[in-house]
């Protein structure tokens, strides 16, 4: 019951969305609706919209974080945006290992990791994504699969650096399809994380690290998601394109 010590952390995965006018008028939205926040607030844009983002939430308590980075410092990756590239821009925080990337863009859990160490080299702070298929679920091997995935995405990352990412659990199956979790299914692999991190890292260290989940949060089951003593946040994709929405689920994690 270590909930008080840990950021509750509550993200937009904008995913391939908003031109940059659009962007511009759904932060202006968003601003004021977020100011009285009782929880960090990041929002995670298109590379497009970052320069807006940054821009438009300078010295507002929104943070700007991006959907990806490459794992190497600069060189003959076209089409691809280094984690220094981002921190020089004043983005705080970037998605990693998301699901879509890795079912459309070939991402596996070696490159997650060296993309996770090269974006905490930078200075920005990783969003880990992991979570199972529907039929690994249906196999009876979640806690297999989420426990694989914690070991390879974090190899050799450092407890003081774990403390300064965010999992976020994202069931595969619950992702876009308005099939969310339920409560006590959320809460049950956000605490075998929890767990698998003790044993990896010790308690004191996973008790540190906020732990998010994702997929199909909305304004109307956050709440109660958001109560349970392991999950400390949310990864929210549809529902943060809709600044009101948004602007509930920031309320129900500061009362939460
Ligand atoms: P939805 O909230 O649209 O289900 O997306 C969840 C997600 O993938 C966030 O990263």
């Amino acid at each position: 019951m270590k909930k008080d010590i840990r950021r509750a952390v509550i993200a937009g995965n904008w995913k391939m969305n908003k031109t940059r006018p659009e962007a511009k008028a759904l932060i202006e939205e968003l601003k004021p609706l977020a100011a009285n926040a009782g929880c960090e607030v990041v929002i995670c844009v298109p590379f497009t919209n970052l320069e807006t983002a940054v821009t438009l939430t300078e010295g507002t308590n929104v943070k700007v974080g991006a959907q990806n980075c490459h794992f190497a410092k600069s060189g003959a990756y076209t089409g691809e945006i280094s984690a220094d590239m981002l921190t020089e821009m004043g983005v705080e925080y970037v998605v990693l290992g998301h699901s879509e990337r890795r079912q459309y863009f070939g991402e596996t859990d070696e490159t997650v990791n060296k993309r996770t160490k090269a974006a905490l080299e930078a200075g920005l702070k990783p969003i880990v994504c992991v979570g199972e298929l529907l039929w690994e679920r249906e196999c009876g091997i979640t806690e297999e699969v989420i426990a694989r995935q914690i070991k390879l995405d974090f190899f050799s990352v450092s407890a003081e650096d774990l403390k300064k990412c965010i999992i976020a659990y994202e069931p595969v199956w619950a992702i876009g399809t308005g099939k969310t979790a339920t409560a006590d299914q959320a809460e049950e692999v956000c605490a075998f994380i929890r767990a698998t991190l003790a044993k990896l890292y010790g308690e004191e260290t996973a008790e540190a690290v906020t732990i998010q989940y994702g997929g199909s949060m909305n304004a109307g089951n956050a709440a109660e998601l958001l109560s349970k003593t392991n999950v400390d946040g949310g990864l929210i994709g549809g529902a943060s394109l809709k600044a009101p929405d948004f602007a509930t689920i920031i309320n129900a994690a500061t009362n939460g």
